[in-house]
């Protein structure tokens, strides 16, 4: 059985000051427990410090929402894997659709990031998905299908360990809209029979994928139902102590805890 994630991506919110709290809230709430699942928190640059000194390993893990595609260097602005390593992270997300649209991020770039989260030991959270339009065009299958195979075939060292994927469509995302349990389950069954394709059936039974795009208490349970659905990635819900944990006892539930 494949072990769910439950990952909670903040974005742009929650200084030092603002994370810590909402990082011991997330802790205490869960110390102690040996939990089914993995549990995720991705604050921004700044705060990991303050969010590590508090959740020191499991069942709360740290992770970065970015990195840079070189070691080091003359890079301005840049932060590299291995700094993330160093400040206590064990997980980058790549390729979130923010990242896409606003930074204008490619492929190439996506590639090259993934292999230095890799370098660094760390295991990197491969997001994607179909915009509204190309759904409404009936194109989301191929459109998520290019999205893995122009980065996953070009992955120095990818692994079921090393690598989680997450299906986030873009439609989905701080909408308040969710794909069904239909939608998500079709759509993870397709992603992880294109991953099959690229890096091996065994490697693609291994292999997490997480769905993105407001989930929330309310359908947690539902979407963690799906055989093909491997936990979560929480953009607004992660935000809230109560509702980031309530997704998390779901997981464990669909876990069978
Ligand atoms: P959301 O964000 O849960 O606020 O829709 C999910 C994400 O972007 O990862």
């Amino acid at each position: 059985m494949r072990r769910m994630m439950v990952a909670g991506n903040w974005k742009l919110n929650q200084g030092p000051a603002a994370g810590r709290e909402l990082a011991a809230g997330v802790q205490a709430r869960l110390e102690g427990r040996t939990l089914r699942g993995e549990v995720l928190c991705c604050p921004p640059f700044v705060t990991i410090p303050a969010v590590s000194a508090v959740a020191q390993g499991e069942p709360v893990l740290v992770g970065a929402q970015d990195c840079s595609d070189q070691a080091s260097g003359a890079y301005t602005g840049q932060v590299s894997a291995a700094m993330l390593a160093e400040a206590g992270c064990t997980h980058v997300i790549v390729a979130h659709s923010e990242r896409r649209q606003y930074q204008k991020e490619t492929d190439d770039l996506f590639v090259a990031k993934i292999d230095r989260v890799h370098e660094a030991g760390m295991t990197a959270i491969f997001c994607f998905g179909e915009l509204l339009e190309e759904r409404q065009a009936g194109r989301e299958e191929e459109v998520v299908e290019a999205q893995l195979s122009g980065v996953l075939p070009r992955l120095a060292s990818a692994t079921a360990e090393n690598l989680i994927l997450a299906y986030e469509p873009v439609w989905a995302i701080g909408t308040g809209e969710t794909a069904t349990p239909e939608i998500a389950q079709h759509m993870h069954l397709v992603s992880r029979a294109e991953a099959g394709r690229i890096l091996g059936e065994d490697t693609a039974a291994r292999l997490r994928i997480l769905y993105g795009g407001s989930c929330k208490p309310g359908n947690a349970a539902e979407l963690f139902g799906q055989t093909d659905v491997d936990g979560g990635l929480i953009g607004g819900a992660s935000l809230k102590v109560d509702d980031f944990v309530a997704i998390v006892e779901a997981a464990e539930t669909a876990m069978g805890g």
